[in-house]
């Protein structure tokens, strides 16, 4: 999968609004961010999950789609401290669908699995 394809896909369907803060270069730093010792947290966070993966910036091969997908169906991302301060980015159970490997996946998980 190119960069733009896994943009496209995640980032048209729910991980802009539940994992681009700490998983993008498109961060919205939140006021509280610029506040110790929130500050420290909320950094240490994001410097941690751009790490691991980075929307803005992947490459084929540099993360797995499917990994991503599974985080979402076993509820292990976002992480809960997020959901404090965004609402909005917690996923309904539709939302998270079946893990990529399940056979009754569909939706966006399903296709992820196909792509990579
Ligand atoms: C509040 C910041 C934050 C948000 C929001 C967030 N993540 Fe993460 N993510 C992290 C951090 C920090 C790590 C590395 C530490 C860890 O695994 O807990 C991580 C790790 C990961 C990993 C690697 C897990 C592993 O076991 O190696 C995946 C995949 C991932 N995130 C996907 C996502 C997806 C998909 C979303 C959106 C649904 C998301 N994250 C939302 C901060 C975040």
């Amino acid at each position: 999968m190119t960069a733009g394809q896994g943009r496209g896909l995640l980032g048209g369907l729910l991980a802009k609004r539940a994992c681009f803060d700490c998983h993008s270069n498109e961060t919205v730093w939140p006021w509280y961010a610029h506040v110790a010792p929130m500050k420290w947290l909320v950094v240490h966070d994001v410097e941690e999950g751009r790490a691991v993966i980075n929307f803005s910036d992947w490459h084929s091969g540099d993360m797995s789609g499917r990994e991503a997908a599974r985080e979402i169906s076993s509820s292990r991302m976002p992480l809960p401290q997020y959901f404090m301060m965004h609402p909005e980015a917690r996923l309904t159970d539709a939302e998270k669908g079946q893990p990529p490997s399940h056979p009754g996946a569909s939706g966006w998980n399903a296709r992820l699995q196909q792509m990579l």
